[in-house]
């Protein structure tokens, strides 16, 4: 649900109130988000937090999670276990999967993008209708540089972390794209674009397939800038079923 003081009219008070339980809380929505304990999950969990939603922040050692807002809780869960998903996320409003990581042979088919991929597909099969919407951090290796796949033009050596780490979106993405029954999506930022360099700006760009750049021929964006896009996102769930790329504004 979108919170914007703008939108809220005399008129919408009126309806919530004949249906009994107004409170401003009653515009707050929860999200989980996993990998919360990283660099880019845990400033989308200030982002959420600042526009007064819920937050369940998802890791393999929730003690490590220490927030002081009241709205935020930890709790334990593994993306790649299905049955740990389905008992997680039920209930949310949005899913939010920022983790990061390969299995010991740094194949695509280990990396954590890919099995928490396939892992919420499959706890969806079992949520059904209950299952929420499910928004994951991609990778700008997914996306395309004057048509040219960006992953094509690195030249990485198979069996190492990198390659199996960038693949592993890239199966990631394309297991989301075959699935059916609910609603993702896949949000890349360029390669390499969100790595604490971008100034924070308050404004992103979304697009499709082609990576974005500024008129600068810049695509750096700010973390915090990013995490604005994915909560909006969040909010609003305007763009599923589809990977979009997020970049600097024009
Ligand atoms: N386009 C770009 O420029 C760009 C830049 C940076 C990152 N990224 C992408 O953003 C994602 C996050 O990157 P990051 O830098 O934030 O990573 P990070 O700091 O290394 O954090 C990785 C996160 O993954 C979580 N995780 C790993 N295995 C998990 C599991 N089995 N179950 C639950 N959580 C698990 C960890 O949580 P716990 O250890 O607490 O369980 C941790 O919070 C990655 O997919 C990365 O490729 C893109």
């Amino acid at each position: 649900m979108k919170r914007s003081g703008s939108g809220f009219s005399i008129t919408t008070f009126v309806m919530l109130s004949l249906l009994g339980s107004y409170a401003p809380d009653a515009l707050a929505d929860t999200f989980v988000v996993y990998g919360a304990s990283g660099s880019v999950g845990s400033v989308i969990v200030e982002e959420a937090l600042s526009r007064g939603h819920e937050v369940v922040g998802v890791s393999r050692d929730p003690g490590s999670l220490q927030n002081e807002n009241t709205n935020f809780s930890a709790v334990p869960g593994d993306v790649t276990d299905p049955d740990s998903i389905a008992a997680t996320v039920r209930g949310a409003d949005a899913v939010i999967v920022a983790v990061g990581g390969v299995g010991p042979g740094n194949t695509p088919e280990e990396a954590v993008a890919y099995r928490g991929a396939l892992a919420y597909i499959e706890a969806a099969s079992r949520l059904g209708d209950a299952t929420p919407h499910v928004i994951q951090v991609g990778s700008g290796t997914t996306l395309d540089t004057n048509g040219v796949r960006v992953f094509e033009t690195l030249d990485l050596e198979p069996g190492t972390f990198v390659h199996g780490l960038f693949q592993g979106h890239w199966l990631a993405l394309e297991a989301y794209r075959q699935s059916s029954g609910f609603d993702w999506t896949v949000m890349s930022a360029a390669y390499g674009s969100i790595m604490d360099q971008g100034e924070y700006t308050g404004r992103y760009r979304l697009g499709d397939q082609e990576t974005l750049f500024d008129r600068n021929g810049s695509s750096l964006l700010s973390r915090e800038d990013y995490a604005i896009a994915v909560i909006d996102m969040a909010e609003s769930h305007t763009v599923t079923g589809k990977r979009v790329a997020v970049g600097p504004p024009y």
